[in-house]
């Protein structure tokens, strides 16, 4: 159907939202909106295939009546927990096939599974609170989890996103029914010391910074009323982006270590600034779909497969 287009994926069951201002962004620079495919297609289980023809590489997903030959393939909006059938595909993206960027699946796993996480940030010196990852431990092993790290402690999922299911807890009750609560919900978790993070009147607070290699794209502050809920847009903190210069730069310089110590050339990294700085986690698809996202993140998102592009391609156009 097409040969010379870019094709941007995205899970279309994600209520996310970061496809639109991705696509507004392959129009702003290209002149033309992205093809738009579902990824699920593409994941273990979905009927889209992927082949070599002497043309080069084409996907197909014959119930939609759909074959192209993307030049440039975008992949965003890949849920945490969705992500890891999505490497079988992944791994078929080879130099041959369109030019795509950040879709290593080995770094999206060392940022989705936060026990690996851990251990990246432990081996590049990156400042994270001691944490100690759990499977699917038995009381005693949780408690003593808890009391090595001080009592004052946040329990988060192994894979997790938006603040769901952590918790701080500062009692052997609230560890109780965190450990029932995972257990009943079948994760894996970690405990972490309190990261103390408080503001001298009481609330929690951090920055979301999103990086691009060297780069940093975007920042915002959030700031969450309730002290024991995560610092989570979603768990009602309030984002103010701020300008990336008012970040002393040796956050933005934790925020870049962190994510490359991921083996990511792009995330959203949550990090604390008190008591010298710690980082939370690293993002790979940091949501879009915020004050002026389009252009300080999607736009360079997209621009660095474009720039990459052979030279008289003729679909850039910015
Ligand atoms: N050790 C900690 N100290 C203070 N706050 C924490 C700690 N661990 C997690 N949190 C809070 O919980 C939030 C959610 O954890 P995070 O690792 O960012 O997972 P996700 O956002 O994917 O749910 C953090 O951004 C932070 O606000
Ligand atoms: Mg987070």
């Amino acid at each position: 159907m097409g040969t010379g287009v870019v094709v941007l994926m995205t899970d279309h069951n994600s209520g996310e939202g970061s496809r639109v201002p991705l696509e507004k962004a392959v129009e702003v620079l290209t002149g033309a909106p992205p093809l738009s495919i579902d990824a699920r297609h593409f994941m273990r289980g979905g009927s889209g295939r992927v082949s070599f023809g002497g043309s080069g590489f084409w996907m197909e997903v014959a119930s939609e009546g759909l074959v192209v030959s993307p030049e440039v393939l975008i992949v965003y909006e890949i849920p945490p927990a969705e992500r890891g059938r999505l490497v079988a595909f992944q791994r078929q993206l080879s130099p041959e096939g369109p030019v795509s960027f950040d879709v290593d699946a080995d770094a999206w796993c060392n940022a989705t599974d936060k026990r690996r996480t851990v251990d990246c940030f432990r081996r590049a010196g990156i400042a994270q609170m001691e944490t100690i990852a759990l499977c699917r431990p038995d009381l005693g092993t949780a408690l003593d989890a808890f009391e090595r790290l001080g009592q004052d402690v946040w329990a988060r999922p192994t894979v997790g996103a938006g603040g769901a299911d952590v918790f701080h807890l500062t009692t052997r009750t609230h560890l109780r029914a965190a450990l029932g609560h995972y257990a009943a919900s079948e994760q894996d978790w970690l405990l972490s010391r309190d990261a103390r993070n408080i503001t001298k009147d009481g609330r929690r607070h951090q920055f979301r910074v999103v990086v691009l290699h060297d780069h940093v794209l975007r920042v915002c502050e959030h700031v969450q009323a309730d002290p024991d809920a995560p610092c989570n847009e979603s768990r009602g903190a309030v984002s103010t982006v701020i300008p990336t210069e008012d970040l002393p730069p040796q956050y933005r310089r934790l925020a870049v270590a962190a994510t490359r110590s991921l083996g990511l050339p792009f995330g959203g990294v949550d990090l604390a600034t008190e008591n010298g700085g710690v980082v939370f986690e690293v993002n790979v698809h940091p949501t879009l779909d915020v004050p002026a996202g389009m252009e300080t993140v999607a736009i360079p998102f997209v621009q660095a497969p474009l720039r990459v592009m052979k030279q008289g391609a003729g679909v850039v156009n910015a």
